[in-house]
Parts: structure tokens; C-alpha cells; sequence
């Protein structure tokens, strides 16, 4: 399927700027002219026009209960990228969104699961599954998977019943950073998680094919939801809540490539975003860069 990237420069989830420039960054990196040169027809979206942070009021006072900062612009914002993904979907090309911070993903999984089952690979060092009560920060960045499955506070959200995804088809790989809440509703949940642990113990490949398997299971196609901080901070330092401890350069290839092998043998891969590039953290665009290389990886790019 022909590409089409779409921007989506929030930072209204994060508490720090500096993600919004990261659509840029990740073109500068060279991401169409990478993918052109695998053969793959891509067009580039206009980003989603998203207002300063500064212009606007983060009231955390807007749910009754808990703490969520600018969600009121989130929902603006994941709205317009529901919309964005579900036409791309429509017209017969692959969503390739870049963020932005991790809370975009509302508006992947909602426009990715309109009219569809979906399942979910979720590759982070963080589990992104605090509600507004839980959340120790207030930064809908950690919140998404709740958000889009409608927990705690987000049921009064339109979101859950918008979209289709399936609770049990939603994978987390490596996993480090949880909130003590996070835990008790992650191993409560039907959702699968395989943390940095299990990768350690068993090897990336095995754990892999085991999330696509599970990921998988009588949906129609899966959303890869990738945030840059899955890998180490020495590889990708430009990301906001580095933690130690994350893939290394190898695994992140290599399990993206298990996803487009996957892909290739049963048309599995739905859409896809890469988010928390922050270019005021990086190192020369080097986690930019790294965001093109894996694109490419998922896309199909092999080394012969
Ligand atoms: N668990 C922390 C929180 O809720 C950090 C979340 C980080 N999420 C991310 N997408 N980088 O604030
Ligand atoms: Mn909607
Ligand atoms: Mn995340
Ligand atoms: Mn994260």
C-alpha cells in the first residue's frame, strides 16, 4: 500500500517542550526519501494545525474527578487525527503518523479501529495506562491506552465506544516504567504484557512473534504504536521520560522486522505512528534518524 504520513507536532501530553518539533525532525531525517527509495509511493500530509501550548489554558479542573492536563486540546487534537487515519485507511494507504507526544495515540487507535477490530503492539518503556486518577503527572501522555479503552475517568469520553479495539488484542513489549496503579490495572486488564524481563530471558524473536500472535488473534489488523524511549537512552537520547534499561539498536530492527514479515505473510499491519521524538534532547537528530531506520525496518527494508 502507498504510504501517507501524517504530522501530528502535540505537546500537550508531555510536560516539556519540545516534541512538537518532532514530525520535523523525523523529516529532516529523511523518512519520504527513504521509503521513495524502497519503492514505496509516499505522500506527505500537512501536519495537524495545533496551537501553541502557551496560547492555551492546561485547566486540570475539567473532570470531576482527577487530573488531565490540556484535554480539552487533546481531544481537539485526536479528533482531527481519528479523522486523518480513517481516511487514509479509506483510500487504500498505509497511516504512517508521527508525533508528537504519546497521548496522539488516542486518535491512531480510534481512526485505526473505526470500522474495524484492531489489536495493538504497544512498544514503550512505559505502560501509557493511568487515568486521570492515577496519574502521578496530570500528562495525558501516559494515559492513551486508557484513554482509548475508556477507563476511570475517559468512560465519560466518546472514545471507547468509537472505536473497535479489542482489549485482549492490545500487547505491551518491554516494558520497564510502571506506576504502582498502572501495574494493578495492567495485570488486572486482558491485555498482554511482555516486559523488558521476558526479552531478556527469551530472546527478542520469541517474544515478538508471541505478541503478534496474541496481537493478532480475530481482528481485523493491528495498530504498532512505537515510542521512541522502548529503546535504550544511549541510542535514543532525544525522548522526554528517558528510562535506563531499554532495547538496543538490534532489537528494535529486528522486532520491526518480525512485524513486516508478519505483514508480509498475512497483511497484518493496519497503520502505525513513532512518537516522543524530542529534537531539544537529541544529539544530532540521532533519535529522528533512528525513527526513519525503523520505519523502514516495518515497512518491509531488508539488508539484501
Ligand atoms: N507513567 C508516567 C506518567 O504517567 C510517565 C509516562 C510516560 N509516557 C510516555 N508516553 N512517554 O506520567
Ligand atoms: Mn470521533
Ligand atoms: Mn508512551
Ligand atoms: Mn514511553
Amino acid at each position: 500500500r502507498p504510504v501517507r504520513i501524517i504530522g501530528a507536532p502535540s505537546d500537550y501530553g508531555a510536560n516539556r517542550r519540545g516534541v512538537d518539533m518532532g514530525p520535523s525532525a523525523i523529516r529532516y531525517a529523511g523518512l519520504a526519501e527513504e521509503l521513495e527509495a524502497m519503492g514505496l509511493e509516499t505522500t506527505d500530509e500537512d501536519d495537524l494545525p495545533i496551537p501553541r501550548a502557551e496560547t492555551r489554558d492546561p485547566d486540570v479542573e475539567q473532570l470531576r474527578s482527577g487530573n488531565a492536563k490540556f484535554l480539552r486540546e487533546t481531544r481537539e487534537v485526536c479528533e482531527a487525527l481519528e479523522a486523518r487515519v480513517a481516511d487514509a485507511i479509506e483510500a487504500g494507504m498505509f497511516p504512517l503518523v508521527l508525533g508528537g507526544d504519546h497521548s496522539i495515540a488516542i486518535g491512531s487507535l480510534n481512526g485505526a479501529g473505526k470500522n474495524a477490530d484492531v489489536g495493538a503492539i504497544w512498544f514503550d518503556a512505559h505502560g501509557d495506562f493511568n487515568t486521570p486518577e492515577t496519574s502521578p503527572s496530570g500528562n495525558v501522555h501516559g494515559m492513551p491506552l486508557a484513554a482509548a479503552l475508556g477507563r476511570g475517568a475517559f468512560a465519560e469520553e466518546p472514545w471507547a465506544s468509537e472505536n473497535r479495539l479489542r482489549e485482549e488484542n492490545v500487547v505491551y513489549v518491554g516494558l520497564r516504567s510502571v506506576d504502582d496503579h498502572e501495574r494493578d490495572a495492567i495485570n488486572a486488564s486482558e491485555m498482554t504484557a511482555f516486559t523488558m524481563s521476558d526479552i531478556d530471558e527469551r530472546g527478542i524473536g520469541p517474544v515478538v512473534e508471541d505478541a503478534l500472535d496474541a496481537a493478532t488473534a480475530g481482528v481485523d489488523g493491528i495498530h504498532v504504536s512505537f515510542d521512541m524511549d522502548w529503546l535504550d537512552p544511549n541510542e535514543a537520547p532525544g525522548v522526554g521520560t528517558p528510562v535506563r534499561g531499554g532495547s538496543s539498536y538490534r532489537e528494535a530492527h529486528s522486532a520491526l522486522e518480525l512485524v513486516a514479515e508478519r505483514h508480509a505473510s498475512e497483511g497484518v499491519l493496519r497503520s502505525m505512528e513513532l512518537v516522543e521524538v524530542n529534537p531539544i534532547l537529541d544529539s544530532h537528530n540521532q533519535t529522528a534518524d533512528l525513527a526513519v531506520e525503523l520505519a523502514a525496518s516495518a515497512l518491509g527494508k531488508r539488508i539484501l
